[in-house]
């Protein structure tokens, strides 16, 4: 009875497979290592002294795959693997196309063939694009702004089908508002690729000195400071979201989909001063222009997950600070 974590050695992954561990499950991850380490794996080893197995393989090599599926009895799926920005989904989308989406589809295949019939899919806030009104309920209407979000939305729409297809899968959809964070260790963490584009690790490379400032994008949305306002949520928060999430798999639940955030907005400004406070570094910030394609506020109403599978975030913006601000301190230049 194993569980297969795609995508286990990267940033939301890794910090669920430390989870998984503690809460005993035994763990198969394939990730193709493109945009993360396997040193990530093996300090979730060290951290939790147990083990799990690791291999080397990308979701498109459906062969490889099958075999894993050979080998293990798997039970579940938890299915992060994907490319993820947004600024190279614009600039070579058919690598987007293709690695999420066949990605996907070779997943699903395989597990098909295995009669494997439980996952839990990674898919993102993205797909509100700009709400008409908020908090955000998971019944609002979809739409994609960028390549990147298109395939989150299509893969939802692909596991929907399926479901409707075959009534024997149960799927569960995570929507993901924004991650941040790290395991309170400081072992495990976000570790980008070049410079960010995402504002908490940006913050955390200013600060400790590999980048001179931050730049603000827009100071003139309706919020009440002018900039941009995010629901941030705690990576292991999100993280321990994925073991309530297989808790209700094993209820046969069907398809459900579930918004993973806090349900509290803060400004790109409130996040700044939180950081600051949290851990005593100044974050040196000039105003610049909107960037292309962000909205002004995006907050999720998250009772739906609290309701029906019994989860709740804990921890709170200066927890996220302190935490990020922790592995970014002890790792400078990442893993
Ligand atoms: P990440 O890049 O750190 O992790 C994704 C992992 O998938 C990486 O380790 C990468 O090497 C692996 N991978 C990519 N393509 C693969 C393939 N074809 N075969 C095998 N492995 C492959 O990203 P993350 O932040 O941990 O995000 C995990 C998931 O959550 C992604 O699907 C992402 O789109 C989604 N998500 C992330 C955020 C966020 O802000 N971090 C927000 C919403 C949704
Ligand atoms: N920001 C800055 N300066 C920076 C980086 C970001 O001011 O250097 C601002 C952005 O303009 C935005 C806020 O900080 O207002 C948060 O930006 P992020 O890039 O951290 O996060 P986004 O909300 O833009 O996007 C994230 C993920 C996407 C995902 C989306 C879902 O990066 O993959 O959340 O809501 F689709």
């Amino acid at each position: 009875m194993e569980i297969l974590v795609t995508g286990g050695a990267g940033y939301i992954g890794c910090h669920t497979c430390l989870e998984l561990l503690q809460a005993g499950y035994d763990l198969v991850v394939v990730d193709n290592l493109s945009n993360s380490k396997q040193a990530s794996l093996a300090r979730v080893e060290r951290l939790t002294g147990k083990s799990l197995t690791f291999y080397p393989i990308d979701l498109l090599d459906k062969a490889a795959l099958s075999s894993v599926f050979a080998r293990h009895t798997i039970t579940a799926v938890i299915h992060f693997a994907g490319l993820k920005s947004v600024n190279e989904s614009v600039a070579v989308p058919l690598l987007y196309y293709q690695n999420n989406l066949t990605g996907t589809i070779n997943l699903c295949q395989v597990m098909q063939q295995h009669n494997v019939k439980n996952l839990v899919f990674s898919s993102s806030a993205t797909v509100y694009g700009e709400p008409a009104s908020l908090p955000i309920t998971e019944d609002f209407p979809r739409s994609a702004v960028n390549p990147y979000g298109r395939t989150k939305l299509i893969i939802e729409d692909i596991l929907m089908d399926l479901h409707h297809a075959d009534a024997a899968w149960n799927i569960i959809l995570l929507r993901y508002f924004n991650p941040v964070g790290a395991h309170t260790s400081g072992q495990i963490g976000e570790d980008p690729n070049g410079i960010p584009n995402n504002l908490m690790p940006f913050i955390t490379q200013v600060a400790v000195g590999r980048l001179p400032e931050l730049a603000v994008f827009g100071n003139d949305y309706h919020t009440p400071d002018g900039t941009a306002v995010r629901d941030y949520i705690h990576v292991v928060d999100l993280a321990q979201g994925h073991l309530a999430a297989l808790a209700k798999l094993a209820q046969q639940p069907g398809a459900a989909i579930y918004n993973l955030g806090t349900g509290r907005g803060y400004s790109v400004l409130e996040v700044i001063h939180a950081f600051e406070q949290a851990t005593g570094q100044k974050i040196p910030y000039r105003q610049a222009p909107r960037r292309p394609g962000d909205v002004a506020s995006v907050y999720a109403d998250a009772s739906k997950a609290f309701q029906e599978m019994g989860w709740r975030a804990q921890k709170g913006i200066s927890e996220m600070c302190r935490d990020a601000w922790n592995w970014q301190s002890h790792n400078p230049n990442g893993y």
